[in-house]
This record gives structure tokens, C-alpha cells and sequence, in this order.
């Protein structure tokens, strides 16, 4: 039987934006995310017998873009004087399209190399190898609430609260569905040399962290919600302040902005967060998907929604 690796993406309320070591990619503040259950990406690794060069299969297709870093995600694990592989890999969402398929497809990536390559090794451990290459991708590893602590030396990955201590939905509002046009990696490289901001955005991460570790712990939604909206306003005028201006967002961002915003004056518990991409993701109570779901779904520019609970981290499984 086939073994698969499945990840899902992770949506961060307090984001990583920032490197710290280029070199080793580690992230210049700590973050907060919560992990995904219907988005998925499913990777398996197959080591050829013949020498040659790596070939990657996206939903299929054979696909370039992504292969430098595939391959060196797999070189980390299996060596540089590995064979050659076949990596087939399986999403049920749009790819870089601001919709965390890096931080799955990484996870999953890890998980599958280490299971053909016949290595073990802890979930921390597979964690930061899959951080060095995406940082996000760390957090896919654990479920439900997950806090990423940046370390000097490297960074440490801990689910705070599982997706049943509190089954927050998520409603994702689609406004695009092409390739961002500049990747999160390189844009915030460029915020870090020339935004006058990123020195505070930076200084007051801890902060907000813990604000919003504290409001995961006591449940306490609304302030998750102000603390999460103010970090993600924070990230974006961080981008805004860089040179030349890094502006992820469209016309139908703005308007599921405005949407949430009267989602919430009708009492609504609802919040909303902005990554690297016009995508927004409104974050709710169960009680109101329903109505959140359909209120993003009837504002000008969206062209389609994707609704989730929270899953666990990182598997093997079978594909059937
Ligand atoms: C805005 O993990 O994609 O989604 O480490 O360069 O691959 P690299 O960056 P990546 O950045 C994610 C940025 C973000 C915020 C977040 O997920 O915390």
C-alpha cells in the first residue's frame, strides 16, 4: 500500500513576518496560528532506483515552480547524495495563492521523505526541518491552536488547545485565484530592510502573543478577535511602509472588510484576518458560520468561500 503524508494549512492570528537568519530561515517573531481541517495537501515521496532529476506532480501535472524547493526540503532529510524522486502531491484548494499551501505542502513533504527514506525522527525535530524551508509550514505539524516560539538558535512548536477545547470555523472568502505576484518570503525580506515600522512590529510581537495565548486559554473570543485584527492590520502597514509598497489586497478584500465590520455590529462573533494575498479569512463562532459564510459569499468580488473547523497536525496515511 502507497503511504501518503496529509497536512492542512494553518491560518496565523498573530503572524510571522520577518527573518531573523536568512540563511537558516528563522523567523524574527513568534506567531500563533490555528490549524485547518477541510483544506488539505496530501505528498508522497518515491525514491527511483536511476539517477536523475527530481520530478514533481501537482494534482497530476507535472510542475517546475515549486520543484528548487521541494527538492532541497528533501536533500535536508535524505542527503545531497540521494537519489533521484518522484513526488506526487494531491491539494483541494487553489496553490500560492495566499491560502497557506506552502505551510501544508511542507509539512506533508517532511512527513513523506522521512516515511520512504525509512527515518524517524520526533514531531519537533521534522517540525523545524520543515520551518527552515517554509516557516509557517512548522506550525502545520500540530493541531488546533499552535504558538511558534522564534528562538536565536531555532525555533519551538507547541499546540496550546486542541480543535475540540475550542471549534472556532473559519470561512475563507476567495478574491483571486492566481499566484500572488510577489511570494511572502521575498516581500518580507524587503519589509525588513526598508519599512520604518518593522523595528516596533517587531518589538511589540510579544505582546500581542500573549494577548492572544491569554484569550485562547480563557475562550475569551473577543479578545482573540481585537488582538488578532490588530496584528493583522499591523503586518499589513508594515508591508504597506516597505519601498517599493507591498499591497496584497483587491477591491473585494475591502469590501469582505466591510462586510465582517457589519457582521459585527449585529452582534455577530466574528473576526477577520489578512495574509500574504487578497484572500480574506473571517474567523467565527459556530453559531454564526451560517450567516458569516453567506454574507462573504454575496459581497461584490468573491468569487468562491471555503468553510472549515480546526484538524490536527501533520499524518502518514493510506492513500485508498
Ligand atoms: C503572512 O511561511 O510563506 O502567512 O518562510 O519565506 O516560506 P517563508 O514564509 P511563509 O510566510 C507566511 C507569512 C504569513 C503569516 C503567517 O503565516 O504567519
Amino acid at each position: 500500500m502507497k503511504m501518503w503524508a496529509q497536512a492542512q494549512p494553518n491560518i496565523a492570528l498573530v503572524k510571522y513576518w520577518g527573518k531573523r537568519d536568512l540563511a537558516r530561515n528563522l523567523p524574527a517573531v513568534g506567531s500563533l496560528s490555528i490549524t485547518l481541517d477541510a483544506l488539505y495537501s496530501r505528498m508522497s515521496v518515491d525514491f527511483l532506483e536511476n539517477p536523475g532529476s527530481d520530478e514533481l506532480l501537482l494534482n497530476g501535472e507535472s510542475n517546475t515552480a515549486m520543484l528548487p524547493r521541494v527538492s532541497m526540503c528533501i536533500d535536508r532529510i535524505a542527503g545531497n547524495d540521494r537519489s533521484a524522486a518522484r513526488i506526487q502531491s494531491e491539494f483541494n484548494f487553489p496553490v500560492a495563492a495566499g491560502l497557506a499551501s506552502s505551510a501544508s505542502a511542507f509539512a506533508a513533504l517532511v512527513l513523506a521523505t522521512y516515511e520512504a527514506s525509512g527515518q524517524t525522527a520526533d514531531t519537533l525535530t521534522m517540525a523545524r526541518i520543515a520551518g527552515s524551508v517554509s516557516g509557517s509550514a512548522a506550525r502545520s505539524f500540530y493541531g488546533g491552536f499552535v504558538e511558534l516560539t522564534a528562538g536565536s538558535k531555532d525555533i519551538d512548536v507547541e499546540s496550546i488547545a486542541d480543535p475540540e477545547d475550542w471549534p472556532l470555523k473559519v470561512v475563507v472568502a476567495v478574491t483571486e485565484t492566481g499566484p500572488k505576484r510577489l511570494s511572502s518570503g521575498e516581500a518580507m525580506i524587503r519589509s525588513g530592510k526598508t519599512s520604518p515600522f518593522y523595528s516596533s512590529w517587531v518589538e511589540r510581537q510579544a505582546d500581542d502573543l500573549a494577548m492572544a495565548r491569554e484569550a485562547v486559554e480563557k475562550r475569551d473570543f473577543e479578545q482573540l478577535a481585537v488582538v488578532s485584527e490588530h496584528n493583522c492590520l499591523k503586518m499589513h502597514s508594515v508591508m504597506w511602509t516597505s519601498r517599493p509598497p507591498i499591497v496584497y489586497w483587491n477591491n473585494a478584500t475591502l469590501a469582505c472588510m466591510e462586510t465582517v465590520r457589519d457582521l459585527q455590529k449585529r452582534s455577530e462573533p466574528v473576526f477577520f484576518t489578512i495574509d500574504a494575498g487578497p484572500q480574506l479569512k473571517a474567523v467565527c463562532l459556530p453559531s454564526a458560520e451560517e450567516t458569516v459564510r453567506d454574507g462573504l459569499s454575496q459581497t461584490d468580488g468573491v468569487v468562491t468561500t471555503y468553510t472549515s473547523g480546526l484538524g490536527y497536525g501533520a499524518r502518514v496515511s493510506e492513500q485508498l
